[in-house]
């Protein structure tokens, strides 16, 4: 089995001589001036969650977009900070954009038009030539920043996400014959019908292509993305080694569904600190003497929360009984809110949190919470422990970790996940209650199941889909990543 050791021992065995670089668009920790000091936050998100650990064992330095208002502040000459900052493991080096940068980059080209291109949740993608040009720009500035740690040493770079398709086109222009880059694409890839309505297409498919390798969560995404070079990329696609030969250089597309730190949420999730944390959330939210059901997202619309909430209400509707017995407990941080699609989420989550609180609410009672302060991870296992289930409704996500963090955290075996079959979470947990959230019927009725499990049922599944997770946690993930690049040679 992957451990934290194993991983380790890869890194130091085999990468020893060579510079190892992770990059992305999200930060790790954020440094952030609250009440006139500085405080270290640590980022939200999957690509967070599953990379801090492996860079806590492994080292190196990892590239991000600077959001916090005294991250430079807390670097060094080099123009770097050690986190976190209990361990100091790797260095966090920081890239900083100007606000049209950011606007047209991140909020525009990343989250208006690829994030929505890839997550077909009916929402329609936006192109506009100007955030186009950001985002080319901004690659290209991430790429300096990568070269100027490297200087004519020999590196492994490994590129997150969408933000950064074109990054290792860039990389392997300004250092040739110095890098080995692989990219994982965290969030799903469309199939062509879908996809080719990008007017950048042909670009972003080039830039991916000039990884050495290129991973997707799933199968699925995979086969969409070599039905993509089939048909817009001449080149030479090798179906059964699963490579795209093009340009006189050939790419590697494999899957590696993603994980978490399986021990490391196990052991934290039974710490004294969590369990009082635990008791002091009970009071705070008066949750003692009720079935708690638990949703923790992003609020974005690719996660079906308005779907999620409506199933709760059908759910009081059809069983009268679990009025004033069940509270739904809401957690949601705000993300990305200068787009307007993710204002428009937000003002519709609080309305129909309103309107079924309204309906429903008795004197000494509320059916469903909304938790809006940042939460640190601690609570977030606290909030995990005092759930009877986890409700995770996707309309569409590349694999949604969440759904993968509460298995770890329940040790005690208690607890059930109800899963949209949307998610890549999905087709390896198929013990959790699979549901559509596009079926308000079928998905109240899935939660209703899952609150019907008897203990043997409950902890039968439990047990098998701890069993997956523990086998497949995110030392596997990046081991398997980590492995594969290793077997590429610098070119002479
Ligand atoms: C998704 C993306 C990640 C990103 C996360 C949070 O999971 O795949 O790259 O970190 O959302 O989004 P944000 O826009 O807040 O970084």
């Amino acid at each position: 089995m992957w451990t934290k050791e194993i991983l380790k021992k890869l890194i130091r065995d085999k990468m020893e001589d060579y510079l190892f670089i992770v990059v992305s668009n999200r930060q790790p920790y954020i440094y952030k001036t609250l009440k006139g000091r500085v405080e270290c936050l640590r980022g939200a998100g999957g690509v967070i969650t599953a990379l801090d650990p492996v860079m806590q064992a492994c080292g190196g330095i990892w590239i991000a977009n600077s959001t916090g208002d005294a991250d430079k502040k807390a670097c060094d000459s080099s123009g770097k900070v050690m986190v976190p900052p209990e361990g100091q493991n790797y260095a966090l080096k920081f890239v900083s954009l100007t606000k049209e940068e950011e606007n047209g980059y991140y909020y525009g080209y990343s989250n208006e038009a690829i994030w929505p291109l890839c997550h077909m949740a009916f929402q329609r993608p936006v192109f506009r030539q100007e955030d186009w040009e950001y985002y080319v720009r901004v690659n290209e500035k991430f790429a300096k920043a990568v070269i100027e740690e490297i200087g004519n040493k020999k590196a492994f770079v490994w590129i997150q996400d969408y933000h950064l398709a074109l990054l290792a086109k860039y990389l392997k222009q300004m250092a040739p014959g110095q890098l080995i880059v692989a990219h994982f694409w965290h969030i799903p890839w469309p199939n062509y019908e879908t996809f080719r309505i990008c007017p950048q297409r042909r670009e972003i498919l080039e830039g991916l292509l000039s990884n050495d390798l290129l991973g997707f969560h799933i199968c699925y995404h995979c086969d969409n993305f070599l039905d993509a070079i089939d048909r817009e990329i001449e080149s030479k696609i090798d179906r059964e080694r699963f490579a795209v030969a093009h340009s006189e250089h050939e790419t590697m597309i494999r899957p590696y569904p993603i994980s978490v730190d399986f021990s490391g949420i196990s052991d934290i999730s039974q710490s004294d600190e969590v369990m009082a944390i635990r008791e002091k959330l009970q009071e705070e939210y008066s949750l003692r003497g009720y079935r708690v059901l638990l949703g923790i997202d992003r609020i974005d619309y690719t996660k079906g929360i308005p779907e999620r909430l409506r199933a709760v209400e059908r759910l009081l509707e059809k069983h009268p009984e679990l009025r004033e017995k069940i509270v739904f407990l809401q957690m949601g941080q705000i993300s990305r809110i200068h787009i307007p699609r993710y204002k428009q989420i937000n003002d519709e989550i609080n309305a129909l949190v309103e309107e079924i609180n309204w309906k429903y609410s008795t004197d000494s009672w509320k059916p469903i919470i909304l938790v809006r302060r940042h939460l640190s991870f601690k609570e977030v296992l606290a909030f995990f422990s005092l759930g009877e289930l986890c409700v995770v409704s996707s309309l569409h996500d590349g694999m949604n970790l969440v759904a993968k963090e509460f298995i770890c955290s329940r040790v005690d075996m208690n607890g059930m996940l109800v899963l949209s079959q949307f998610t890549g979470a999905a087709r390896e947990l198929t013990d959790a209650v699979l549901i559509n959230p596009y079926d308000r019927e079928q998905f109240s009725e899935g939660i209703w199941q899952a609150l019907n499990f008897n203990e043997e049922e409950k902890i039968r599944r439990m047990e098998k889909m701890r069993n997956i997770i523990q086998k497949n946690n995110i030392y596997r993930w990046s081991g398997k990543v980590l492995s594969e690049l290793l077997k590429f040679e610098f070119s002479e």
